[in-house]
C-alpha cells in the first residue's frame, strides 16, 4: 500500500476510506470510538484482518483518555467499550480475536497503574499490525508454489492490503509470484452489491503492475468454461474447526463451479482468522445488510421503491470444495480438523 490501511497517529486513528475509492483516495481520522464502529459498520476499513486491527486500535483509542484510575475501572469501561466495538460486524472473527486480545493484556498487566496500561495495551495493538504484515508476507511466500508462470487467476471481494495490514491474503501470493518473476493474470469479479472487486482488488492489482480482467460475478462460469482459469483463490473471514469457510457473497458460488470444472479452489488466510470454537461453518454468524446497498448502491436506484430484499454479506463454503487452505503457517489440505489443529499446535508465522 502506498500508505498503511489503517495507523495510530498521535492518539487518533488514521485509515484510508475504502467506500470512496477508486475516484478518490483519501485518509481519514477517527477521534473517538463511535467513529471507528461507523467506519468498520460502513466498510470505511473492511476485510478481516483490517477490521481486527480498526477493533483493536479502536479499544485503545476508547479507552486512552479514560479517567480511571483503579484497575478495576479500567477494566469494566474497556469491556464496554470492546462490547460496543464488537456489534459493528459479526462475521469476521479477526474483530473478536483482537478485542479479546487487547481485554487479555490488560488483564496481564493489571498491576501496572492506569496510565502505563494504556500504552501497553497501544503496543499490543501495534504488535497485532506487524504480526499481520508478518503473516500476509508468510502467505504469500507459501502460496507461491501453487502459480506458475502463465497461470490465470480468479479472485472474489478484495483481500489485499487494503483488506489487512499490508500486502493482503489471496493477493499476497498474487503479488509474491509477480514479484518473482512469474507472468500470471487475474480475473477479478465485481463482487456484488459494494464492488470490492471492481473498486478495490483492480486498482491494488493495477498497481502493482498485475495484468487484471474484470467481470461481473455471473461471468464467472463462462470463463471457467473458457478455460481460461488456473485456479482460484479467495480471502476468509472465518474458518470454522472443520475447513468450512465465510467470506464474501458469491463465494460459495465460486467454489462450486470451480469443482464443476475441475479447478483448484484456494482460500488464503491468517491464522487469526481459524475459529475452533465453532465446529463447523452452520454456525458462522452470517451479516446482514440493509436494502439500500442494492436497490441503490452508489446513489442510482436499481430496483422499484418498496422491494423486498434480502441481502446476506457472507456465505460459506463447504471444506469438501476446497483444495487448500494457505496460511501463514504453510498449505493445509483436507481433511482440516486434523490438518489445522496441526497448524495451530505448531504456531509459525514465518516461512522455513
Ligand atoms: O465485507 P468485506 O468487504 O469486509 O468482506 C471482505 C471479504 O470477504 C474478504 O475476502 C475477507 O475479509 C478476507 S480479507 C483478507
Amino acid at each position: 500500500m502506498p500508505v498503511p490501511t489503517i495507523e495510530w497517529v498521535d492518539g487518533r486513528i488514521r485509515l484510508i476510506d475504502q467506500t470512496l475509492l477508486p475516484n478518490e483516495f483519501k485518509q481519514i481520522y477517527c477521534d473517538d470510538v463511535e467513529s471507528v464502529w461507523e467506519a468498520i459498520k460502513s466498510l470505511r476499513v473492511r476485510g478481516a484482518p483490517a477490521i481486527g486491527i480498526a477493533g483493536a486500535l479502536g479499544a485503545v483509542l476508547g479507552i486512552w483518555r479514560s479517567a480511571a484510575t483503579s484497575y478495576v475501572d479500567f477494566a469494566a469501561e474497556l469491556k464496554k467499550i470492546t462490547d460496543y466495538l464488537a456489534t459493528s460486524r459479526p462475521t469476521a472473527v479477526n474483530l473478536f480475536w483482537a478485542l479479546d486480545r487487547i481485554k487479555k493484556t490488560a488483564e496481564k498487566h493489571k498491576a501496572l497503574g492506569t496510565t502505563q496500561l494504556k500504552q501497553v495495551l497501544l503496543d499490543e495493538a501495534q504488535q497485532i499490525i506487524e504480526e499481520d504484515r508478518e503473516m500476509c508476507r508468510a502467505i504469500g511466500q507459501h502460496g507461491l508454489e501453487l502459480l506458475h508462470s502463465g497461470d490465470t487467476i480468479l479472485t472474489h471481494c478484495n483481500a489485499g492490503g487494503l483488506a489487512t495490514s499490508d500486502y493482503g491474503t489471496a493477493l499476497a501470493v498474487m503479488f509474491t509470484a509477480h514479484e518473482a518473476g512469474k507472468n500470471i493474470h487475474v480475473y477479478a469479479d465485481e463482487t456484488r452489491p459494494l464492488l470490492q472487486g471492481a473498486r478495490l482488488t483492480t486498482w491494488e492489482l493495477m498497481q502493482a503492475g498485475i495484468d487484471v480482467t474484470l467481470i461481473c460475478d455471473n461471468m464467472a462460469a463462462q470463463v471457467m468454461k473458457e478455460g481460461k482459469i488456473q485456479c482460484v483463490i479467495v480471502g476468509a473471514d472465518r474458518i470454522a474447526a472443520n475447513g468450512d469457510t465465510a467470506n464474501k457473497i458469491g463465494t460459495y458460488n465460486v467454489a462450486i463451479l470451480a469443482k464443476e470444472h475441475g479447478i483448484p479452489f484456494y482460500v488464503a488466510a491468517p491464522t487469526s482468522t481459524l475459529d475452533f470454537s465453532l465446529e463447523n461453518g452452520d454456525l458462522i454468524p452470517i451479516e446482514q445488510r440493509g436494502a439500500a446497498e442494492i436497490t441503490e448502491g452508489f446513489g442510482t436506484r436499481t430496483a422499484p421503491e418498496g422491494v423486498k430484499v434480502y441481502s446476506p454479506a457472507f456465505d460459506v463454503t463447504p471444506a469438501r470444495l476446497i483444495t487448500a487452505i494457505i496460511t501463514d503457517g504453510g498449505i493445509v489440505r483436507p481433511p482440516y480438523e486434523m490438518s489445522l489443529k496441526t497448524l495451530a499446535s505448531e504456531p509459525s508465522t514465518g516461512v522455513d
